[in-house]
């Protein structure tokens, strides 16, 4: 088989842009050991296309603006969903001209590892859907459900999957009677509570709140960052433990406990003392490396690889991760975060990262895949499916316009 060209897309218009960045580095050096051909194409904070060989280096990316001028090799680029046209368009330079494609800049297969919004929420797995290229990773369904925490545990608990039930308000119903939604979180979850954005990462806007101030604070962050938000029990005692799944075939990982000295801290320590820190719990998936600015609790991550805990805990989290990949249709690797009380016994998901910090290939590795295998098995399984949606016909004659 001739080499494969993989184009790895990372960066994007999401608060976790710059893990995306190292992430999608750690992509292309394992693609590069598998030996694949390599594509970076990078999208900028404000949603700008550029490719080109001259990308894969970190250092491009250090300042707060990315510059592309006077970078060799690198193109402003655009995917047209026109399925006739498959690959990168460049933009015509200074003087016009016209969009045209460059051999240079050809990919068989597609990668997207960008974090949260507009790229692991089903939008950017929709273009490729249109343009009709093969692509790592969940769906379009899987990628949106596993972005929306609401839908998520809809979709959990029908499988019979255990999570912590919540409460969501939008913007709207917020604004026109936020009285009534308080009462309805003191009935309903009490105090202490866990308030969310419904669709982000990277613990951005999650906040633990004590009593009603804390809550329609941490509402009103949430909402700011998100068109919703929910509300869940805050859990106390309890350690988190995340597994992976690849497939399909499905298959799970070694487990981690996260041991992020970063809680999640009230809104009170983290928005008005600096961030004092607490408690135990961090967000998982960091890249190993850390440096992403925008998040301490990623910044900061320690973990324990092996989690520490009993073989059969291991196994309960292992066969839950594989039943919530299947729930939620998911594809390729995903990272399933749960949480545990020790004293209950209780193991609740938390929530399916679909393209999770560095593909968690730590997880991996632990289990025996090294990283370059890990992405050679994931470029597979999207050449297969590839495969698999071409055998279904997407035209049907009705003779519903013909005379
Ligand atoms: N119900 C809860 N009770 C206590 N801590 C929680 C709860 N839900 C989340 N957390 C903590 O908040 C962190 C971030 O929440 P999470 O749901 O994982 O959002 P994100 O998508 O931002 O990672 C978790 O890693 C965990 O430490
Ligand atoms: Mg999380």
């Amino acid at each position: 088989m001739p080499t494969k060209t993989v184009a790895v897309l990372f960066g994007g218009r999401s608060v976790e842009h710059e893990v995306s960045v190292i992430s999608g580095h750690q992509v292309m050096d394992a693609l590069d050991a598998a030996g694949f051909g390599v594509l970076p194409v990078y999208i900028t904070k404000q949603g700008d296309w550029y490719a080109g060989e001259g990308l894969h280096n970190l250092e491009l990316y250090r300042e707060q603006t990315f510059h592309a001028a006077g970078l060799k090799n690198v193109y402003r680029v655009s995917l047209s969903p026109d399925r006739s046209v498959r690959q990168l368009v460049v933009h015509p330079g200074v003087g016009g001209g016209l969009l045209s494609k460059s051999p240079k800049l050809w990919a068989d297969v597609w990668f997207p590892v960008i974090h949260g919004t507009h790229g692991e929420d089903g939008s950017m797995q929709g273009l490729f859907e249109l343009v009709d290229v093969p692509y790592v990773g969940s769906g379009v369904l899987g990628s949106a459900i596993g972005m929306d925490k609401a839908m998520q545990k809809r979709v959990l608990q029908q499988a019979g999957i255990p999570t912590l039930d919540c409460l969501v308000v939008s913007r709207a119903e917020w604004d026109a009677d936020a009285d009534g939604f308080v009462k309805r979180v003191e009935s309903k979850v009490g105090y202490p509570a866990i308030v969310k954005p419904v669709c982000l990462g990277s613990s951005v806007g999650v906040s633990r709140c004590a009593d009603a101030t804390e809550l329609r604070e941490a509402i009103d962050l949430a909402l700011e960052l998100d068109g919703r938000a929910l509300v869940e029990e805050a859990l106390t005692d309890f350690i988190e433990i995340n597994c992976s799944v690849m497939g399909p075939p499905e298959r799970a990982s070694a487990c981690e406990q996260p041991m992020g000295y970063e809680a999640v801290l009230s809104f009170d320590d983290k928005y008005k003392h600096g961030g004092k820190k607490l408690g135990s719990g961090a967000s998982g998936g960091a890249a190993p490396s850390g440096g992403a600015a925008q998040s301490a609790g990623m910044a900061g991550q320690r973990r324990q690889v092996p989690a520490p805990i009993r073989d059969e805990l291991t196994a309960r989290v292992q066969g839950l991760a594989i039943d919530a990949f299947r729930a939620i249709g998911a594809g390729g690797v995903v990272r399933v975060d749960f949480l545990y009380q020790e004293r209950k016994k209780r193991l609740l998901l938390n929530e399916i990262n679909t393209t999770p910090g560095s593909m968690s290939y730590y997880l991996w590795e632990e289990a025996g895949v090294r990283f370059d295998q890990l992405v050679a098995a994931l470029v597979r399984i999207a050449l297969d499916r590839h495969e698999v949606k071409r055998a279904t016909a997407y035209s049907f004659a009705a003779n519903l316009l013909t005379r």
